[in-house]
């Protein structure tokens, strides 16, 4: 019966030459295994409470097992390889769990959200400690698993000076002093001598190889010096 619905069906599709597109319900949607609106909304809020209110009850029910972020953003502040995964479901409930880790509060821009299949794309604005917008992407790919939609991986890159600002950091950009007004070093006047003492000062910065923890931490070296 099966076989014959579905050639009936295709049958139709081709014999409509300009099929009108038409809404896609979430019955639709639900037909073809994709993601309902509803439980993408879901998914969003979901989202919001893992990096703003973090429970681990939240984590072990919308992180999929195999659930890895990706974010350069977070691993160029740890020092790690920047395409590397940046955290697992394990790592992540231990570095949100740490009362230093910032929660930063998330608004999503509603209008620029993406639902396909199985990816939902959120702009979102995040704020915390000193209270810069920080403005962020995300792309977070979801399957159902048992009956429930869970998150499997993340794609998060974000204004990572703003945060790092918001964390009490402070850094230079072109001779401007972000953070703190010493953050930008004295340059001597000889021509070329600046660029090498800016260079000296970027090596000495990232604090590599630690963790995601000591980056939700906020304790890595507090003042870097980017470009002068
Ligand atoms: C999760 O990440 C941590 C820290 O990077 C690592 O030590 C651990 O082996 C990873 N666990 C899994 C299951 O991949």
């Amino acid at each position: 019966m099966r076989f014959f619905t579905v050639a009936f069906l295709g049958l139709a599709a081709s014999a409509l030459a300009n099929p009108v597109p038409g809404p896609h319900t979430d019955l639709d949607k639900s037909c073809h295994g994709c993601i309902p609106q509803k439980d993408a909304n879901e998914i969003i809020d979901a989202y919001k409470r893992l990096i703003g209110a973090f429970n681990v009850e939240d984590a072990n029910k919308y992180l999929a097992d195999d659930w890895v972020d990706v974010s350069q953003s977070i691993n160029t502040f740890i020092g790690k390889p920047e395409n590397a995964p940046t955290f697992n479901k394990t790592s992540f409930i231990v570095s949100q769990s740490n009362p230093q880790t910032p929660a930063a509060l998330l608004e999503i821009a509603d209008d620029s959200t993406i639902v396909t299949c199985n990816k939902i794309v959120i702009v979102w604005k995040g704020t915390f400690g000193k209270g810069v917008p920080v403005r962020g992407i995300s792309i977070i790919e979801v399957v159902k698993q048992g009956g429930q939609w869970q998150m499997q991986h993340w794609d998060v890159e974000f204004n990572s000076l703003n945060w790092l600002e918001n964390m009490g950091g402070s850094y230079c950009v072109l001779g401007r002093p972000v953070g703190n007004p010493a953050a930008c070093p004295h340059l001597p006047t000889k021509p070329g001598h600046g660029v090498r003492n800016c260079l000296s000062q970027s090596r000495s910065m990232p604090g590599g190889g630690e963790g995601p923890e000591r980056f939700a931490g906020g304790s890595f070296a507090p003042r870097m010096f980017i470009l002068c």
